[in-house]
């Protein structure tokens, strides 16, 4: 296969949902270019809706405007689909407020744990009521909210956010620490706008507003940067192929975000940044990307967070290296516990496919193949993993199929389109 031309990833997922949020928490109309319009941002806008916001359609053309004044009571309870973000960080929300309301999610979600978040935001002085143990779902009574000073237990953006977010809608001061540093999209925006944000003695601190500015957000206008982790499967693509080269435009190179491409540099792929800018106080680049032969590596723990969800990616990228190198992932247990069961599912889709791979207690172990992958992949409807087997599918001779592809609408809508659209043969 040989890669061509010019492609966008659609709007990343993590920063679409948290603009939405504060565009909802604040007084007065935002307007917002650059959503994603996957599935799990439309998630987030209906229970916004629910709770009262005024949302335009998300669609691809055009951008979203976002009137609000007061969080209100729901009707009904909040629907949060697939999305572990949408949960995780209207839990925090919700905290603050003066009003029940039920959270719940797909099958998916309701397995996911929830306790991360509940706990310390019971310590605030949230009620909780849990209905089916450590998951959704929940019913979640705000209220008047206590400070806060907490280390998270594992690098979590989604922890870490939504306690953020409580602090602010709460007005209470929240100051965490977490073993290492997760995706800082929350942290940003909080300062972009003005929000008594930062850093103290490696620890992120969130100081009130006097009582008269108490739940003052400004409105705002902001354009949200390509997903990192939609463009990592074009990464991929391209390395993977034979010949060519491929422009990725608008991609958000936060250092929280770009674990990948220092993971794939030091597999012997080098992807240029370049026409390096700033949105909304994110970093965003243009990237060029070519083929390459690729050696096995060590990813350390420290490193996950900046990679966590292109763990998938990675996994298939390895398999491609010379034969019988081996790359390890130290410490990605976390991956038991998002969308599927990425870990064990990795590792038995590459062994589907001929491929040698191993999770052996929280590591997994990834041996480079010669052979065309060829067999039936498990995506288990996580969009993460469909995406990665797919882009495992474009090396020659491969014959990878997989269980559905529907769930790519999640984070990628256009995935397929713009994966046929690069290969030039
Ligand atoms: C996200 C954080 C990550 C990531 C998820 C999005 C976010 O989860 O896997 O896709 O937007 O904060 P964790 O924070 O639980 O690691």
């Amino acid at each position: 296969m040989k890669v061509q031309g010019v492609v966008r990833p659609p709007g990343d997922k993590s920063i679409s949902h948290r603009v939405l949020m504060l565009a909802a928490l604040a007084r007065g109309t935002s307007e917002l270019s650059g959503l994603l319009t996957g599935e799990d941002v439309k998630s987030t806008a209906r229970v916004l809706r629910q709770l009262g916001a005024d949302i335009s359609p998300i669609r691809a053309a055009g951008p979203v405007s976002v009137h609000a004044s007061r969080i209100t009571h729901p009707a009904s309870r909040l629907n949060c689909g697939n999305s572990g973000t949408t949960a995780r960080l209207m839990l925090g929300i919700l905290a603050g407020q003066r009003f029940a309301a039920t959270l719940t999610g797909d099958a998916s979600l309701r397995r996911r744990p929830m306790r991360r978040v509940t706990e310390p935001l019971r310590t605030m002085g949230a009620e909780i009521t849990e209905k089916g143990g450590d998951a959704l779902p929940l019913r979640i009574r705000g209220g008047r909210l206590r400070p806060l000073t907490y280390t998270t237990p594992v690098a979590s953006a989604q922890i870490k956010s939504a306690l953020l977010l409580a602090g602010l809608t709460g007005n209470v001061s929240v100051t965490i620490r977490e073993p290492y540093r997760s995706r800082d999209h929350t942290e940003r925006l909080l300062v972009h706008l003005g929000l008594g944000l930062h850093e103290r003695d490696g620890a992120i601190v969130f100081e009130p507003r006097p009582p008269e500015r108490r739940g003052s957000v400004p409105s705002f206008r902001l354009a949200v940067p390509g997903d990192a982790s939609s463009a990592a499967f074009l990464v991929a693509a391209a390395v993977l192929a034979e010949a060519g080269e491929l422009l990725i435009e608008n991609v958000g190179v936060n250092p929280t975000r770009t674990g990948f491409l220092v993971v794939l540099e030091r597999m012997g792929a080098h992807v240029e940044r370049v026409n390096l800018r700033n949105e909304g106080g994110e970093p965003v680049a243009d990237l060029v990307v070519r083929p390459a032969r690729l050696r096995g590596t060590e990813v350390g723990a420290a490193e996950i967070p900046t990679l966590v969800d292109e763990v998938p990616i990675l996994g298939v990228l390895a398999s491609r290296a010379a034969r019988g190198v081996e790359t390890v992932f130290r410490e990605v247990g976390e991956l038991r516990v998002k969308e599927s069961n990425r870990l064990e599912l990795i590792a038995a889709n590459l062994r589907a496919v001929g491929g040698e791979a191993e999770a052996r207690g929280n590591d997994l172990f990834v041996c480079g193949t010669g052979t065309p992958p060829r067999g039936r992949v498990e995506t288990a409807r996580d969009h993460r993993l469909a995406m990665a087997f797919a882009v495992l599918g474009t090396v020659p001779g491969a014959d990878v199929r997989l269980s559905e592809r529907a769930s790519v609408a999640i984070s990628y809508p256009r995935f397929f389109a713009d994966l046929r659209r690069m290969r030039a043969t």
